[in-house]
C-alpha cells in the first residue's frame, strides 16, 4: 500500500463520549462526506455498537443507504435535498428527512400517501443562515391549522443551523439566531417534538443550544471547528465555566511510503513549472500522493511532512499523483520507508489545521477531500 489512512477507534470513541458527557442529550453524529473523509464504512464499523449515538446525519439518500448497510438500528436523518426518486427510496427505507418548505411537505405527503408509509420529517427553520429552510411564521402557521394539513407526514423534529459560530469569537449573531428559534418554539406546543440546533462549536461553547439533540460533526473526528472556537473555549474556561477540560483527539492519520530517494545538484529544479530550485546539494524523496488523493495543490512549496520523526519541507509543485520533499537533514531514509502526511511521529505533529491554514481553507475541507479510494485501516 503506497498510501493509507489510519483511523483511531479509541480517539473516535473518546471524542463522542466527551460530547455525550458534555451535553447529556441525544447525539446525532454527522457522517456525511464519507464521514468527513475518514471513511464511512470504517467509522460506522466503530460506532455501530456505540449506544451513545442515537442518530446519524448524512447529506443524501445514497449515503443513508450506505449507513443502513452497516448499521440498521440507529435513526438516519438526510440533511440534504432529495429529488422525487430519492425521496421514494428515503420513505421506503424509513429514513427521516428535513423539510425546508411547505411545498416540500406537500410533496412528501403525496409520495408517502402513494407508498402507504409515513414521512418522518424535521422542519428546517430559517433563522439567518440564508440557505434551505422555512420562515418561522410558516412553521408556526402550520401547527395552528387543525387538523394538520399533511396526513401522511409525521413532524418528528424541528431544527435550525448556525451561520456564524465557527469563524468568530463574536457570537452575537448566533445569539440572535437562537432567539428567533426560541421565539418560534414558544409559539408551538407539540409534545415529543425533537428540537435541535447545536453543531460542534455550539456544543463546545453554549449549553443553551443543546435542546434535545446535539449534531456533532468535525469535533467528533477530533478537531476544533476553528481557532476562534478554541480561543472562545479558553476564554470561557478562564471564568471557570468548564467542569472538565475538553481534549479532542484527532481520529485520522495519513501515511505514505517513499518511492525514491535521490540527490540533486545546486540549482537543480524540482517538479512542474520549475517552481523550486535547490540552493545546495539536496537530498529529496518522492512521495506517491498528489492532489488527486486530496493533498491540495496549494500546498506546493509550503507544507511539511514528517520523515523519520523530523519535519521535511515539500519542494516543488504538488503533482496529480506525487510530490517531492527535501530530506537533506534526515538520516537513514530509504525507498519503502513510511512517512507521515497528517499525524504524529515522536514530538512532531502535522494536522489538518496546519494544512488548512497553508492552503487557505478549513480543516473540514482538508479532511473531507481525502480521496475515498485510499485504503482506511482501523487501529
Ligand atoms: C445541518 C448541520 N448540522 C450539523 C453539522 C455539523 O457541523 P460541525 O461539523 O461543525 O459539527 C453540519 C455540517 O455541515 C450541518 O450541515
Amino acid at each position: 500500500m503506497k498510501t493509507h489512512i489510519e483511523i483511531s477507534s479509541d480517539n473516535l470513541v473518546h471524542n463522542l463520549n466527551l460530547f455525550k458527557r458534555l451535553s447529556n442529550r441525544k447525539l446525532m453524529f454527522v457522517v456525511k462526506a464519507n464521514a468527513y473523509g475518514h471513511g464511512l464504512k470504517e467509522i460506522l464499523g466503530i460506532t455501530k455498537d456505540l449506544p451513545i449515538i442515537d442518530y446519524y446525519a448524512v447529506d443524501s439518500v445514497s449515503e443513508a443507504l450506505q449507513v443502513k448497510q452497516v448499521d440498521n438500528k440507529k435513526r438516519i436523518l438526510v440533511l440534504g435535498w432529495s429529488d422525487k426518486e430519492e425521496m421514494e427510496t428515503l420513505l421506503i427505507n424509513g429514513f427521516e428527512t428535513i423539510a425546508p418548505s411547505p411545498d416540500f411537505l406537500k410533496e412528501a405527503d403525496r409520495l408517502a400517501g402513494k407508498l402507504k408509509v409515513k414521512a418522518n420529517v424535521h422542519l428546517k427553520i430559517e433563522t439567518g443562515t440564508g440557505r434551505m429552510g422555512m420562515a418561522p411564521a410558516q412553521a408556526a402557521g402550520m401547527f395552528n391549522v387543525s387538523p394538520f394539513p399533511y396526513s401522511n407526514v409525521r413532524v418528528v423534529g424541528i431544527y435550525s443551523h448556525f451561520a456564524n459560530i465557527e469563524d468568530t469569537t463574536d457570537h452575537s449573531y448566533a445569539q440572535q439566531q437562537l432567539e428567533i428559534f426560541n421565539n418560534l418554539l414558544a409559539k408551538i406546543n407539540v409534545p415529543g417534538l425533537l428540537r435541535h440546533f447545536s453543531c460542534s462549536a455550539s456544543s463546545l461553547l453554549f449549553p443553551e443550544t443543546y435542546f434535545d439533540i446535539v449534531r456533532v460533526g468535525i469535533s467528533g473526528y477530533g478537531y476544533w471547528p476553528s481557532k476562534q472556537t478554541y480561543i472562545s473555549y479558553i476564554e470561557q474556561d478562564k471564568n471557570g465555566k468548564y467542569l472538565h477540560k475538553i481534549e479532542l483527539k484527532p481520529v485520522l492519520s495519513w501515511y505514505a511510503k517513499v518511492v525514491q530517494v535521490k540527490t540533486l545538484e545546486v540549482g537543480d529544479p524540482i517538479g512542474y513549472g520549475l517552481s523550486y530550485r535547490t540552493f545546495n546539494k539536496t537530498k529529496i524523496i518522492v512521495v506517491p500522493v498528489g492532489y488527486y488523493d486530496g493533498y491540495d495543490r496549494k500546498l506546493s512549496n509550503i507544507s511539511t511532512i514528517i520523515v523519520n520523526g523530523v519535519k521535511a519541507p515539500v519542494r516543488g509543485r504538488i503533482c496529480m499523483d506525487m510530490f517531492m520533499a527535501e530530506v537533506t537533514h534526515v538520516k537513514n531514509i530509504r525507498a519503502g520507508d513510511r512517512i507521515t502526511l497528517i499525524g504524529r511521529e515522536g514530538n512532531e505533529v502535522v494536522d489538518a489545521d496546519d494544512l488548512a491554514e497553508l492552503a487557505g481553507t478549513i480543516n473540514y475541507e482538508i479532511l473531507a477531500r481525502i480521496n475515498p479510494l485510499i485504503p482506511r485501516i482501523v487501529a
